[in-house]
């Protein structure tokens, strides 16, 4: 009987290649643990971008019978591809996976791309929805994401199954054993309701109190807040905002702002995903200069590369390859994953 899914492969669209190679580096560790082979690196694959903008990516060796693992990061700082690329460059790629026999194809995409358009305000698609479908059309079986925005995703899928992965345990060690933060003196909150129940998570595992920022939105204009209000009290307190995202950064500035009005002491944010688009980064170094915020924690899931961590006074990046290489590992193995989604 077989107690596998068959030889376990890992490979990557270019923009997923470094966190594809950080998963590897775990697996190995994990594989080593029990005596079984798996290869050092990612399969070999050529990313190709034709004048006319069109994308492929080729699969370089045999994936044929593999339980293979398709690596993206859909929004990559340090290229000038854009999300738009990464998709289809993501989609070839399991179609590719797809034509080359492999068994079961799983695509690893810690930013689910769209994942804000998963619902219809007007006349507009539910792009979420799309992508989903596209996903399965090219042969997924299977998504591994994180903190994806609106778990109601997971029903785009007919088939495939969604394994939605969180943050919160690596982001409340790091909080606990290297920020050494004191859970007497903290408020959790989110910087609008939708994070509320992220924010009572966190504020659960920490021990700590909760606060609700309420934001409205002007959905005629992008990323455009309009008003914010705190429900609890941070006075003389530290507060940590938790998130899914940021993205502009319009939203944690504008909940930074508040809670400091409200006598908030140190401000620390905590996201799965730090996208800085745009003109965010200026934007959080001159809410850092001015003290209204102390500390970003942000992941791995959106690479920065070693350059941007190492300069950048208020980011802290922790990585998460350790729990997508765990997570890999359990679903090839035929193991239990829930205790690793918690
Ligand atoms: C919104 O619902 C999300 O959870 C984030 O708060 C939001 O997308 C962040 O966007 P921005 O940084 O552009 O304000």
């Amino acid at each position: 009987m077989n107690d596998d899914r068959g030889t376990l492969s890992v490979i990557a669209c270019d923009s997923g290649k470094a966190f594809a190679e950080r998963i590897m580096i775990n697996l190995i560790k994990l594989a080593k643990d029990d005596e079984h082979d798996i290869t050092s690196h990612p399969k070999s694959t050529t990313e190709v971008k034709f004048p006319d903008g069109e994308i492929k990516v080729v699969v370089e060796e045999n994936v044929r019978g593999d339980d293979i693992y398709v690596v993206q990061c859909i929004l990559d700082p340090l290229s000038n591809r854009t999300v738009n690329d990464n998709l289809i460059a993501l989609l070839t790629a399991i179609h590719a996976c797809y034509q080359s026999d492999a068994d079961h194809i799983t695509a690893v995409i810690p930013q689910f791309p769209y994942s804000r358009q998963e619902r219809r305000k007007g006349r507009e698609a539910i792009s979420a929805k799309l992508v989903a479908g596209m996903l399965e059309l090219a042969g997924v079986q299977r998504v591994i994401t994180l903190d994806i925005h609106s778990e109601a995703i997971q029903g785009f899928f007919n088939n495939a199954k969604l394994e939605d992965l969180h943050a919160s345990s690596v982001i409340i060690d790091f909080l606990q054993t290297i920020l050494r933060i004191d859970p007497t003196r903290l408020v959790v909150t989110g910087p609008d309701v939708g994070s509320a129940e992220k924010a009572r998570h966190y504020s659960k595992r920490l021990g700590a109190e909760l606060a609700i920022v309420d934001k409205a939105r002007d959905y005629s204009k992008v990323s455009k807040v309009e008003s914010m209000r705190l429900v609890g009290d941070v006075k003389g307190k530290d507060v940590l905002v938790v998130d899914d995202m940021i993205s502009t950064g319009g939203t944690l500035i504008n909940a930074s702002k508040l809670l400091k009005e409200k006598g908030a002491e140190k401000i620390m944010v905590a996201v799965s995903l730090a996208f800085f688009t745009g003109n965010c980064i200026e934007r959080i170094n001159r809410a850092y200069e001015d003290g209204i915020l102390d500390v970003v924690i942000g992941t791995d899931a959106v690479f920065h590369g070693k350059e941007f961590v190492d300069q950048t006074p208020w980011y802290r990046e922790i990585s998460l390859a350790p729990l997508f290489a765990n997570v890999i590992y359990n679903i090839n193995k035929k193991f239990s994953v829930s205790e690793l989604l918690r």
